[in-house]
């Protein structure tokens, strides 16, 4: 059982995963469409050892937490699988802050099913392992693909699993990530879920996902920047105003996540190519073209309630790197 460090970004929804059909298996109610982020990456650490009485899993510095309970149920999975009853040491390090509506998770427990199924050595194929991601968290199931990826909803395990539509050098899209809180976000997405089919509108906007998919595959296919931006952000608002009219209301935006959505329309308007969209955390992905990038980074930076910027290209799929954390 050797010791294996995967490096894999984690990625940003153009199209949402939002509600479950299964909350067991993380079956979604819906398809989706995203790309992935290089520059916002989980680095794993994974070794199985006999001397360990119990998984020891550290996460940004911390064990002992919801977390990594979540952790040591994604390895009995695994464990399950190669047949074996060996604990793991675990060390997951992310480039950018947790808990911000970043989608650690994502690329979190792809990192991890890749580096675990690698140190047991089991061979499993790119969907088996999207398959196996998913269980851990749905939006892992896209991030162990690369490029621009999309999540085939299907009505069983078997059947869920992401393939990646183009690879990383596709196209060059940036996605300016402007930051207005390091804090935690509020809204739980697993918990977001549940909540999203007391909405009035839900099945209105299940209704419509299929072919807001294929629009969204269509402006990928014709590399068509301004429809992809207008539509993924559409499906933003469309999407928060599911969390806004759930049972319990989940209002995620902070004042500066409307102050940068202003300043993006504005921008917008004076002709840069911009579009905003965000998860459950207050955070905004501004995506871009690359030429506009430096504009775009530097005019929103310099709005009053933004903390910093980080930058993302398109990213490649989860790989192994050299580097171990321990
Ligand atoms: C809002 O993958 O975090 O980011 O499956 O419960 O781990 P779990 O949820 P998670 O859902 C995040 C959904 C989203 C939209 C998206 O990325 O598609």
């Amino acid at each position: 059982m050797k010791k294996v460090t995967i490096k894999t970004a984690s990625d940003i929804a153009l199209i949402k995963y939002w509600g479950k059909k299964d909350e067991i298996l993380r079956l979604p109610e819906n398809g989706s469409v995203s790309i992935k982020l290089d520059g916002l990456d989980t680095v794993t650490t994974v070794e199985f050892r006999d001397d360990l009485m119990a998984d020891d899993i550290t996460i940004e510095g911390e064990s002992n937490n919801e977390e990594t309970a979540r952790v040591t149920k994604h390895l009995d999975r695994i464990r399950n699988l190669a047949g074996v009853k060996t604990f793991a040491k675990v060390v997951s390090q992310n480039t950018f802050p947790k808990g911000t509506g970043l989608s650690s998770s994502g690329s979190g427990f792809a990192a991890l099913t890749f580096a675990a199924v690698a140190s047991l050595e089991l061979k499993l194929s790119e969907r088996e392992l999207s398959i196996l991601a998913r269980q851990g968290s749905g939006t892992a199931c896209r991030c162990a693909c690369g490029g621009f990826i999309e999540w085939l909803d299907g009505d069983t395990s078997e059947t869920s699993y992401s393939v990646s539509l183009k690879p990383a050098d596709y196209w060059d899209i940036r996605d300016v990530v402007v930051v207005v809180d390091e804090g935690k976000k509020k809204i739980s997405s697993t918990e977001g879920h549940e909540a999203a089919r007391t909405s009035p509108f839900y099945q209105a906007r299940l209704d419509r996902i299929g072919n807001k998919i294929a629009q969204m595959k269509q402006a990928i296919e014709h590399k068509n920047f301004m429809e992809l931006g207008s539509l993924a952000e559409k499906e933003a608002l469309e999407f928060h105003s599911i969390l806004l009219t759930s049972e319990i209301p989940l209002i995620a935006w902070y004042p500066g996540t409307v102050e940068v959505m202003q300043a993006v329309t504005d921008l917008r308007a004076s002709g840069v190519p911009c579009y905003f969209t965000i998860n459950t955390g207050f955070n905004v992905h501004v995506l871009t073209l690359p030429e506009y990038e430096k504009v775009v980074a530097e005019h929103l930076g310099k709005l009053s309630l933004v903390k910093k910027i980080l930058s993302a290209k398109v990213g490649p799929a989860p790989k192994e790197i050299d580097q171990h954390l321990f």
